[in-house]
């Protein structure tokens, strides 16, 4: 089930809190919204406290009226289960719902996503505020999800979740002996005799964790903490979806995700959801292609299925250290990148600004002086009124890319979990700098997880692939073997699913698939760099485009012997000058390369030119500095993205006879056209 299958047009909306206004504002609320465009409305977030005053009753009053004043004014309802805040009273008298910090101290009620999520109790009265919710609005025509409780996060280490995480690993090791060989636990001296001795890896024991420092000995039971704690979030979400599914299965479900978040792996929560949505909060200089990134991200999680924006800001945030406001026609502008990218919703948070509490400074469609003549007021509701015009036009469009990169949060996890090579490894940073390359020159590119088919994809690009977790290695050469490039770089095929190093000669299930063997690994230190050196460039340009010269190696070096590849750069300096550096090898039909250093950005830009060339793939538009372009496809129909980031106008010739959905202007084959400053075009062929 998918969100499309609710929707006419790109739903236009966000949250709305009602409950902290006096009624004669929601109907004012109403003719503004209305009046902006908005039609779907995210209701109930934070209201448990409302909706059960006491362990033994129930009040949905102030619910009802808000649900019949929405769907008077005809607006559609993404309704919220209100199950990310449990109640005061419920803290008071079942501490086991309050969460224990890595310090062992006992929270106090006074935040959300603050409960336990191995707390009974917790669990048994979410559960029946869900069940109570779907019977009482389920029959509602106009639900178009259900929303379950709100950004998950965080962790836990109470003795409950020690609990929940011992049984988590007998199911995953079976056996006392299997979790010391996987935990290589004679290291140091923890071998275990009893599953009750393992502790909730914290800062008072057992963490390994780089920043703040603290000096566990067992970086698998961090990481498999990780993996519990997205695994046991997950189980509430699963939980609350049961019960909804039960009594209501013709309504999809979701949770917000927050793109490259760390505590959660999307990837696997991705498969539980009826469609994916996220929260969208970029710091305000963020360059484009890491806002789509995030974006991309997100589709990948929902298996390329279109996802929804569920929140940004209209204008501000509260929360960032420099909350600067959104220069006028980006929010808008950013509306049409998570189009571009594969959203069907444009939402906010929020509808009215708070009075009160941390989020008074956050921004919102209609601000503290309650009403319609504000910059931020006027641009949403022209933004509604274009979005009406568009019509279910692209809805339920899918990507057809040919470019792909992979990502992996447990080797997130791994590699910032690892004591060495060096504290600059930062996972999603790294993987940007690939995906920065192809999508600033406009491929068509996708972010997917290893478990994705890779059938339709020519080339794959799987930076850091540290961990090679069961079926990895075999999948890839597959692959490769079929005729497909792969792409991989330093500090891949190091370990297995239990961050235990290869005993094959590093990168180990990668060896005989790079034909390199990597002896040795230098960290470099802060402003120092080695250098690629090329002296025959291996696309046989000639132009100035050619990747022959000397570029910077950065982060760090493996020392690489050939053990059939070709040899295309060596580095430039050190004990190891003159060493490979970077290394093509063919595989069956296929080729893959392998980058020792993490190569310069300018290096990376021209060689992914080169190699998409070489693969016979096209860029989706031509690409001037900062004109973003994506295709979103249906029915055989192109929806061709044209996005200008730049602060100045920006030439660009349409490339076919075509016609922009937002302002039906036509144009011609070749044709120079200045797109303004954050301007927009939704191209569609003659
Ligand atoms: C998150 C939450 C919202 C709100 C916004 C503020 O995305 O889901 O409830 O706090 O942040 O940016
Ligand atoms: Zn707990």
């Amino acid at each position: 089930m998918k969100l499309a299958g609710k929707v006419s047009k790109v739903l236009y909306g966000g949250d709305y809190n009602p409950e902290q206004w006096p009624r004669d504002i929601w109907k004012e609320d109403m003719r503004l919204l209305t009046f902006a465009g908005i039609d779907v409305l995210t209701i109930n977030v934070f209201s448990w406290a409302i909706l059960q005053p006491s362990e033994d009753e129930y009040n949905f009053s102030v619910l009802d009226d808000i649900v019949e004043t929405v769907s008077k004014a005809g607006m559609k309802i993404c309704f919220a289960t209100g199950t990310a805040t449990h109640p005061a009273w419920m803290a008071r008298k079942y501490p086991e719902v309050l969460r224990v910090n890595t310090d062992g101290s006992k929270r106090k009620f006074g935040d959300r996503q603050n409960s336990c999520p191995s707390s009974k109790i917790y669990r048994m009265y979410s559960g029946r505020l869900a069940h109570k919710i779907a019977e009482r609005y389920g029959k509602l025509e106009n639900i178009i999800a259900w929303h379950i409780s709100n950004e998950y996060g965080g962790y836990c280490y109470c003795d409950n979740c020690q609990h929940a995480f011992r049984e988590w690993l007998k199911k995953r090791y079976k056996t006392m002996e299997a979790l010391n060989a996987a935990w290589n636990t004679a290291f140091w001296g923890h071998t275990y005799h009893d599953w009750e001795d393992i502790v909730s890896p914290s800062f008072l024991g057992g963490e390994w964790s780089r920043q703040p420092r603290v000096s566990g000995s067992c970086q698998i039971q961090s990481i498999d903490y990780r993996r519990f704690y997205s695994d046991i979030l997950l189980d509430c979400f699963l939980e609350e979806a049961k019960v909804l599914k039960e009594i209501t299965p013709y309504i999809p479900v979701t949770t917000n995700f927050m793109g490259t978040f760390w505590d959660l792996d999307y990837f696997k929560w991705g498969k539980h959801m009826d469609f994916v949505c996220w929260d969208n909060y970029p710091w305000p200089d963020c360059p484009h292609t890491r806002i789509a990134m995030n974006h991309a991200l997100m589709r990948g999680c929902g298996g390329g299925q279109p996802f929804s924006l569920m929140e940004q800001t209209p204008s501000v945030t509260n929360w960032q250290p420099y909350n600067s406001l959104k220069r006028p026609g980006i929010m808008r502008l950013w509306s049409y990148q998570a189009l571009a990218h594969g959203s069907d919703t444009v939402m906010f948070f929020q509808m009215r600004r708070s009075r009160g509490c941390c989020e008074k400074f956050h921004g919102a469609v209609i601000d503290h002086c309650g009403h319609e003549n504000t910059r931020v007021f006027r641009e949403t509701a022209a933004l509604g009124d274009e979005l009406k015009k568009l019509g279910d036009s692209f809805i339920d469009s899918r990507f057809n890319s040919k470019a792909a990169v992979l990502y992996d949060w447990d080797n997130w996890w791994a590699t910032t979990l690892s004591a060495g090579p060096t504290q600059d490894m930062n996972y999603p940073e790294e993987v940007y700098r690939y995906y920065d390359a192809l999508a600033k020159q406009n491929y068509s590119v996708d972010i997917i997880d290893v478990d994705a088919p890779f059938d339709n994809y020519k080339i794959l690009f799987a930076p850091v692939l540290y961990m090679i977790k069961p079926g990895y290695a075999e999948k890839l050469k597959t692959f490769v073997n079929k005729g497909g490039t792969l792409i991989t770089t330093y500090f891949s095929g190091m370990t297995d699913e239990n961050d235990l190093v290869t005993q094959e000669g590093y990168p180990g299930e990668l060896r005989e698939l790079c034909g390199i063997w990597v002896e040795e690994t230098d960290a470099l230190l802060p402003g120092k760099d080695n250098g690629f050196v090329i002296k025959k460039d291996p696309f046989n340009q000639n132009s100035d485009k050619s990747i022959i010269g000397a570029w910077k190696a950065e982060l760090f070096c493996d020392i690489i012997h050939s053990e059939g590849a070709e040899i295309i750069a060596n580095y430039e300096s050190d004990f190891y000058a003159g060493t490979p550096a970077l290394c093509r090898n063919k595989f069956g039909q296929g080729q893959v390369w392998y980058f020792g250093a993490r190569p310069e950005q300018a290096l990376l830009d021209r060689f992914t030119v080169l190699i998409c060339v070489e693969c016979g793939i096209l860029p989706v538009f031509p690409a001037p500095e900062g004109i973003e372009a994506t295709r979103r496809v249906k029915d055989g129909k192109e929806f061709t993205f044209v996005l200008n980031h730049n602060k100045t106008a920006a030439e660009i010739v349409i490339p076919a006879s075509s016609r922009d959905l937002i302002t039906d202007k036509v144009f011609t084959a070749n044709e120079r056209y200045s797109l303004p400053a954050a301007g927009v075009l939704i191209l569609v062929k003659n």
